[in-house]
């Protein structure tokens, strides 16, 4: 199904956010047609207060700028509010397990829990055992969250997804593995060019590519043509140790000037952000005509608000 053709109900299925494998491409147009009406209603200042009085839990673990400061003015826009818990804050952070934390979260009348963490498996895990909402705010897995944003950047500039051909260049991560998970659900052309060594878990891109139109390639010059949407992150995730090694063999990759000529004439360049200029991007792309980074940011606003309120105004 194509996104233009789809018409919002109002509902998903899944009871959380932990990656897009268990989304229909109709769960995500519905967040995504959803994050489009938020964006109007908050631009026009109209009050959406959809999860008056509701209280969103969010741990973290590692850092954030994005997704911290967009999910609690995310809740707080919804008429809800946010407890932020950080990890060394928390007993979490002093080896209290997963499972006891869910179990006192369920107590005090949370209705959701956000979590940005090292292991995909302590989501899962916390998942299991809460009686709320779960949302993945990043793990060295993946980051759904994100890539919800990114194709809701992609479909304001372009008015569809289907067909588009994205590529991301450099270290196959996290960011990689829900770009290859989202992109082909939403039958995108995606595809991951990263160096042998660098490239994303064969595991992921086989059950990704159970989706749709996945490839992984180290040959840039293949990834690059007719590309519409350029894509790329840090060579150094949060949690990983830096080596000049693996920057010898992500250079090749870096987005620059002259990788965005060979690519589609009105192609748009996304990174996640944080960016490390003069590695696996140069100021000139990220600062240039093409780059519509800051927008891409913006989305992290309303398309989280669109999972917070499909997910939790049901509770
Ligand atoms: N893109 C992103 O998740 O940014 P933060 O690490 O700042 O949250
Ligand atoms: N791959 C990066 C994404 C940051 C938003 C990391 O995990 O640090």
């Amino acid at each position: 199904m194509d996104i233009r053709s789809y018409k919002p109900k109002g509902f998903i299925n899944n009871k959380h956010m932990l990656t897009l494998k268990t989304y229909s491409s109709q769960e995500i147009f519905e967040i995504i047609h959803t994050a489009v009406m938020l964006k109007q209603k908050q631009r026009a200042g109209k009050k959406h207060a959809y999860l008056k009085d509701k209280t969103l839990a969010m741990i973290f673990s590692k850092s954030s700028t994005r997704t911290r400061v967009s999910f609690e003015q995310g809740i707080k826009q919804l008429g809800g509010s946010a407890l932020v818990l950080q990890q060394g804050d928390i007993q979490l952070g002093r080896g209290e397990t997963v499972h006891d934390t869910a179990m006192v979260l369920n107590r005090y009348g949370i209705d959701g829990i956000m979590i940005r963490t090292y292991k995909q498996s302590d989501v899962e895990e916390l998942a299991k055992y809460a009686d709320c909402p779960v949302i993945n705010g990043l793990t060295d897995d993946y980051h759904p969250c994100q890539v919800l944003a990114d194709l809701m950047t992609v479909y304001e500039h372009y008015g569809k997804l289907e067909g588009l051909k994205m590529a991301y260049f450099g270290d196959g991560n996290n960011m990689a593995n829900s770009l290859m998970i989202g992109g082909a659900k939403v039958g995108m052309q995606v595809v991951i060019c990263s160096p042998e060594g660098y490239q994303p878990d064969p595991e992921i891109v086989k059950e990704a590519a159970q989706f749709g139109d996945v490839k992984v390639t180290a040959d840039v010059d293949e990834a690059i043509r007719d590309c519409d949407v350029i894509y790329t992150d840090v060579f150094f995730s949060m949690g990983q140790e830096k080596s000049p090694e693996k920057v010898n063999a992500l250079m090749p990759y870096q987005v620059n000037a002259e990788l965005m000529a060979k690519a589609a004439k009105n192609a748009v360049f996304l990174h996640c952000l944080p960016a490390h200029r003069g590695e696996e991007v140069t100021a000139d792309v990220i600062d240039g005509a093409q780059s519509i980074v800051f927008e891409e940011a913006e989305n992290r606003l309303h398309a989280q608000k669109a999972v917070l309120y499909l997910l939790m105004k049901k509770r």
